[in-house]
């Protein structure tokens, strides 16, 4: 069975911090609130002239680019998004065109919500079986901060914008395992393009519940298809929505805190982008060495859920072959 290995990531941030002070100057909210009840600091909103597509595609570039391959290697280009400034064409194919990726490949969007850069790199698996290709470009981009009600401090705290990308391989060896899940329902919707104007509504208490049931469940799945134990797990990296989900779910699993990796008291809740972002920072802090096994988790709207388990193997420790 063909495995699917981490081979390089990127990330990109907007340049304009919003701090929660500066939110508790437009809803009635505190920075202690936002802190104790989700563990946000502050988060990126995009200012004039940024956009979902150019933060996918400085992400993208930077990935491509540390994964010492080139444009015309990439055999398949995804990107999960739910607010790309256009419906069509789709985010990826902007990413193509702005990489020079080759013309005879798959390249399109995906839409699962905060799940949604899992089911992207699950999608891109299948495509390059199917196409016989080998590598991927997968991203994850987000400009929520045009979808927010600004007057509503029960979703406007959460969110913020940002992308992440990771260039992913086809492999022959090594543990892989995956799962993906949905469970159709409105808990969270993002409204529009028919209700206007567009924003993201949320029954934040029932997601949460979801959420802390969703993720242990799926680190459990993916340990007991792939065989690998708790103990082999260098990193969890899950969808960062809530620093309190994250804590309960190691909790419920009695793992060990210090190899789940937390970035959203500086991002907030940047959906699709979030596990790749986090991906990208872990890379970028030194911690995540080749050869390491990581578990991601993301959940979301739909409500979907997914699970990967996958190495970290770039090709110069492949070449060299000590991972
Ligand atoms: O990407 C996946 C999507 N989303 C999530 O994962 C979110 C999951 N849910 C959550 O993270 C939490 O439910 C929230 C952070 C959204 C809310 O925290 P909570 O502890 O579940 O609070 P709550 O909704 O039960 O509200 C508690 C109180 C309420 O006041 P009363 O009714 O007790 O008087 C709210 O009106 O806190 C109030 N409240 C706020 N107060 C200050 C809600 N939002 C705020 C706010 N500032 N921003």
């Amino acid at each position: 069975m063909n495995t699917l290995q981490l081979l390089s990531f990127g990330g990109a941030l907007p340049q304009n911090k919003v701090t929660n002070n500066d939110l508790a100057k437009i809803v009635e909210t505190s920075d202690e609130w936002i802190k104790s009840r989700t563990g946000i600091a502050e988060r990126r909103f995009c200012a004039e002239g940024e956009t979902a597509s150019g933060l996918a595609i400085r992400a993208a570039a930077q990935a491509l680019e540390r994964s010492g391959l080139q444009a015309e290697d990439m055999d398949c280009c995804l990107c999960a998004t739910l607010s790309g400034e256009w419906a069509a064409p789709s985010t990826a194919c902007l990413v193509q065109r702005a990489l020079g990726l080759r013309e005879n490949i798959p390249v399109m969007d995906v839409n699962a919500a905060c799940s949604g850069f899992l089911y992207g790199l699950a999608a891109a698996k299948g495509l390059l079986e199917q196409t016989g290709g080998k590598y991927a470009l997968v991203v994850g981009c987000e400009q929520l901060s045009r979808l927010l009600d600004m007057t509503d401090r029960t979703t406007c705290i959460l969110f913020g914008d940002g992308a992440g990308a990771a260039v992913v391989s086809l492999g022959e060896n090594g543990p892989f395992a995956l799962t993906l899940g949905a469970r159709g329902g409105d808990a969270i919707r993002v409204e529009g393009p028919g209700v206007q104007p567009t924003a993201i509504r949320m029954d934040g208490p029932a997601v949460f519940r979801f959420a802390v049931e969703a993720m242990p469940r799926c680190i459990r799945e993916v340990l007991e298809k792939s065989g690998e134990s708790m103990d082999m797990v260098d990193w969890f990296v899950c969808h960062q929505a809530n620093e309190r989900i994250i804590d309960l779910s190691i909790k419920k699993l009695g793992a060990d805190p210090a190899k789940f990796y937390k970035n959203l008291s500086h991002t907030g809740n940047t959906s699709a982008a979030s596990v790749p972002l986090a991906l990208n920072e872990l890379w970028e802090s030194g911690a995540m060495k080749p050869g390491q096994t990581l578990v991601c988790v993301g959940f979301g709207a739909g409500l979907t859920w997914a699970g990967m388990l996958l190495q970290y193997r770039p090709l110069a420790a492949q070449t060299e072959g000590n991972a």
